[in-house]
């Protein structure tokens, strides 16, 4: 039987595999040691788990994929392997679904190649869809309330030439640049089985909402990642709204909204 090494070793991207061995080893070695003990098994992002398994950070095909998104430098120093998780399992169950993939906020593509990574995605006869101004948040767009939470501009550089390098093996993914709501109508599917959310503002949050609600296929996710952080109170509160019109509630952390 293989070694975790030698199974990370060939599930890696070849072109990056350099330093990607080097990044496992600060990464992940000691994330092998904590989840065999029942104490702490993860602390990171804000997030601790006390006495509960975490061992998802040892499966090599989540390491690579965690790996591979990191790589992209999208999530700058943060280490968000919970969230990369939610949405690697999302991603499984969503390609048992009839429909597309959609992420509205992809940045460096950090996101959308981990889970692409982890369902092996080019095989699929699906749709990815990745919406971004690929050059930031639109200033116009922050509310004075969201403002006074410290929503800003962040610091995204122009990242679009990246990311189509990033993506460029990719048949079946499509990148489509500008303004949400203005770009919504480029994604030309009707049914949706998986939709992640991560634009750090509220109005185009709740513009992809309402676009996508009625091509939602049954059991589909909607994932928001923001939802949870009190700096992002002001889209929490529009998503608990859009979900209380919708009849459904939103679980943090988790399965953010499930179409019924
Ligand atoms: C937190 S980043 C996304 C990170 C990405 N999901 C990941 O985990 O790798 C937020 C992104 O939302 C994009 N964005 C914000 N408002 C937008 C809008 N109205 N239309 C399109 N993109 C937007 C920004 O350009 C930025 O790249």
């Amino acid at each position: 039987m293989k070694s975790f090494k030698d199974q990370i070793r060939l599930l890696l991207p070849g072109k990056m595999k350099g330093y990607l061995l080097n990044r496992m080893k600060d990464l992940f070695s000691p994330a092998l040691a904590i989840v065999a003990r029942d104490s702490i098994s993860y602390y990171e992002d804000g997030l601790l788990l006390e006495g509960k398994n975490a061992e998802f950070l040892a499966n090599p095909l989540f390491v690579s994929s965690y790996l591979a998104g990191e790589s992209t430098g999208s999530w700058n120093n943060d280490v968000i392997r919970w969230r990369i998780h939610i949405l690697c399992w999302a991603a499984r169950h969503a390609v048992h679904l009839a429909g597309d993939f959609v992420e509205c906020g992809v940045n460096k593509g950090g996101s959308a190649l981990a889970v692409t990574n982890y369902v092996d995605f080019g095989k699929l006869d699906k749709k990815f869809y990745l919406l971004d101004t690929y050059d930031g948040i639109v200033d116009e767009d922050i509310s004075d309330e969201e403002r006074s939470y410290g929503i800003d501009l962040y610091k995204y550089e122009d990242c679009y030439e990246l990311v189509k390098v990033v993506f460029q093996e990719y048949q079946n993914i499509e990148i489509i640049r500008g303004r949400v709501p203005d770009t919504l109508r480029y994604v030309d599917t009707q049914k949706v089985c998986y939709l992640h959310i991560d634009m750090n503002n509220a109005a185009p949050e709740i513009a992809a909402g309402e676009f996508f609600w009625d091509r939602l296929v049954g059991g589909a996710l909607v994932l928001l990642d923001d939802y949870g952080f009190s700096k992002h109170y002001v889209q929490k509160r529009a998503w608990d709204r859009f979900a209380a019109q919708h009849d459904v509630e939103v679980l943090t952390r988790l399965l953010q909204l499930q179409r019924g």
